[in-house]
Formats: structure tokens, sequence, C-alpha cells
């Protein structure tokens, strides 16, 4: 049986086109469709609901404040119950009358087989120079990270056989749109995959939700699986919020002994006042920052900002006794200069990193 999963985000004037086309061209094979679909604003979910009253073969899962292509393919295949667990876009890109043979190519002993825009036969229509150029860019990308040798890793076209799905399963990261990508990354190296040839087509109707976000979601999982094995992604992300914080901090100091005080007299009070403003102004500018972005993913909002902020701080505080401590004790043992202030340093940034990511901003 092939089960055939439609991940959709406002499709609702599609459905009622494709899937009756869908249905047709799967006549005469064992099938289930599964929409799977984010709780669309414009009732994608509710178009098939009603399509699924005249269309037994059809099931709709409507997920509540969930978003994601490739979670939602997940979701699809698990509630699934296919040899073949197959996907395609729900706007009429993908070439209907492939899927047929893409449930051939597993029955038939492939454990993936892909519709492909790449191989021989393929091409991607009518497609503008940016998007050419940015799909060209991701799949080379993909292509160093795969063990098994493909032409278009980034297809979202494509069957799997169940077992070789399940056994990848546990390794999945369904962040963002590659989840082709991502079980090529992660099945056995003995998995044999085939590609089929399609011409991908233009919309019925809507636009592409490949956002930027999800271009970053993208580069943010080539790290992760490679890089991030070794040095986590938050942590080079705190680094450069760390950085800016530097030049926030000089901007600060200077913004305050050259507005406020005037030049020339600069007391040692005065000159102390503004470092130590300027030092807080830059802990707000990180804790700000990080909290929209590094650690976007653990948010604090309202009194309980408020209570990660003094958090940070004290995280920071002990961040910079511990940044002392080494760089003096270095220091002390007749190491170079140089060498115990960076030590110093990048021991405070490493305890500052890990006291805000472990109590700051707990992931729940
Ligand atoms: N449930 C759900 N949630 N579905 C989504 C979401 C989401 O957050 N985002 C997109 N979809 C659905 C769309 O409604 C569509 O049916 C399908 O996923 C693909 O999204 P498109 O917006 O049509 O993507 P595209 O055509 O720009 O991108 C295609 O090509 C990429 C490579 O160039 C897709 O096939 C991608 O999978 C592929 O990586
Ligand atoms: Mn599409």
């Amino acid at each position: 049986m092939l089960s055939l999963v439609l991940p959709t985000y406002n499709e609702a004037q599609n459905l009622p086109e494709l899937l009756p086309r869908i249905d047709a061209v799967l006549q005469g094979m064992p099938h289930e469709i599964i929409v799977v679909d984010d709780d669309s604003p414009d009732r994608t979910w509710q178009v098939a609901q009603e399509l699924s009253t005249t269309m037994p073969s059809l099931r709709v899962i409507r997920r509540i404040g969930r978003r994601g292509l490739s979670s939602a393919v997940i979701e699809g295949f698990l509630t699934a119950k296919g040899n073949a667990l197959a996907v395609m876009d729900a706007d009429g890109q993908h070439d209907l009358t492939l899927i047929p043979w893409l449930a051939k190519a597993i029955d038939e002993g492939a454990g993936i087989a892909i519709g492909s825009r790449y191989t021989e036969g393929g091409s991607v229509g009518e497609w503008d120079e940016r998007r050419h150029t940015m799909s060209r860019i991701a799949t080379r990308l993909a292509l160093k990270l795969c063990k098994v040798q493909v032409t278009d890793p980034m297809s979202g076209f494509f069957a799997i056989r169940r077992d070789v799905f399940e056994e990848a399963l546990p390794r999945l990261n369904p962040m963002g749109f590659k989840i082709l990508l991502d079980l090529l990354v992660h099945v056995d190296l003995q998995t044999r995959v085939t590609e089929l040839p399609f011409t991908f087509r233009s919309r019925l109707h809507g636009e592409s939700k490949l956002s930027r976000r999800v271009q970053l979601e993208f580069l943010e999982y080539l790290y992760d699986v490679t890089l991030g094995k070794y040095i986590p992604l938050t942590f080079v992300e705190y680094c450069i919020v760390g950085t800016m914080g530097v030049v926030v901090h000089l901007a600060a100091y200077f913004g305050i002994t050259r507005l406020l005080l005037r030049e020339g007299d600069l007391t040692l009070y005065g000159f102390s006042v503004a470092v130590l403003i300027a030092i807080e102004v830059a802990v707000v500018f990180n804790f700000l920052l990080n909290n929209a972005w590094t650690f976007a993913y653990a948010k604090l909002r309202g009194l309980r900002a408020v209570r990660g902020f003094f958090t940070f701080n004290a995280a920071c505080l002990f961040g910079a006794l511990a940044n002392y401590s080494v760089s003096a004790f270095l220091f002390s043992r007749g190491h170079p200069e140089l060498l115990s202030v960076a030590a110093g340093a990048l021991i405070g940034v490493i305890w500052n990193y890990t006291m805000n990511r472990l109590f700051t901003w707990r992931s729940a």
C-alpha cells in the first residue's frame, strides 16, 4: 500500500483541483492520502476535511501551534499505514504521473525513490535566476553531507520504504524544509536510492513558503550536522553577540564621557561611573540579543524575562571572577601576559555561556 503525505500551509485553493487528480492517478493501486495542515489561516484543513467526505482514501491532520514542512511530513509518515511512504507539494508543482513509478520503485526493492529535477531528463522549469542560484548552492552544500550519492537531495518529492524511514527516525532533525536531505544523511549506507526525472512546474495558486527563515534554518542545519557536533551553534551565536557587546560597551563609554561629562576634566570618579554604566549597557544589550536570537527556542517573556535578566547578571559577574582568577593564576605562575589574559577571557566566556544556558535559558 502507498501512503501519500501532502504537507499544507495555505493551500486551500489548490486542494480542490489537486486531490481529485491525485486520486484518479492512484486508482487501481491500494493507497491513502494524508493531508497534514498547520492550522492554515486560509482554512486549508477545512477544505481538506470537506473533500474527505467524498474521498474515502483521504485523511486530514490539523496541527495546532506547530509549523514546519519536515515535521509535518514526519508526522504524516508516523500515522501512515502503507509500506511505501511518499510526499509531494500540495500546489501542483510535482508531476502526479510519477507517483505510481515512485511506489513501483519501492516495491521493487529501492529504499528511497526520488522525483529528481537534476537527474538526466529532469528540470527545474521556469525559475527566476535567484531561486536557481539558491537551489544550486543549497544542493552543492547538501551533497557534501549525504552518505548516499544523488543529484537532487533537496527534492520535496520522494517515496521511502517504511523500514528505512523507521530506522532513521530517531536521528532525524525536524526543522525546516530539508526532510529528504536529513533522511539521506541518516539512512544506512547500504540503502538503495533511485532517481526518476521530472520537470518542476509552476504553482497552481498561491506562493512559496520557502522563506528567509527557512533558508537560515537550512544553514543552521548544515552547521549542526558538521562542526556543530563539536561546538554548539548557540555557543557561536553567543560569541557573536558578545563581540557586538564589546562594540556597544565602547560606544556607551564614549557616549557617556563625551556627551554627558565635559571633556578635559574626566576624574577617576567620572571614568569609573562611565565604565560601570557602559558595562551594564553592554550586559543589557547581550541579554536582549541572546534572548531574541541565541536562545530564541527558550525565549523569556514578562516576569520571567526580568528574573532571567538578574540570573544573567549574576552569571556574568561570576564569569568575570572566573576570568580574573584564571588569568591572575596563570600570570602569577610566570606564563606570558597575553596568554594569561586570553585564557582567562576564554574561560570566562565558556563559563558565562554554560551558566546562562543552564540557568537563564533553561529550555522547559
Ligand atoms: N504543514 C506544513 N507546515 N506544510 C508546509 C509548511 C509548514 O510550515 N511550509 C510549507 N508547507 C507545504 C506547502 O503548503 C507545500 O504543499 C509544500 O509544503 C512545499 O512548500 P512550498 O512553499 O510549495 O515550497 P517550494 O515549492 O518553494 O519548495 C519546493 O522545492 C524545495 C527545493 O527547491 C519543495 O518541494 C521543498 O520541499 C523543496 O525542498
Ligand atoms: Mn511548492
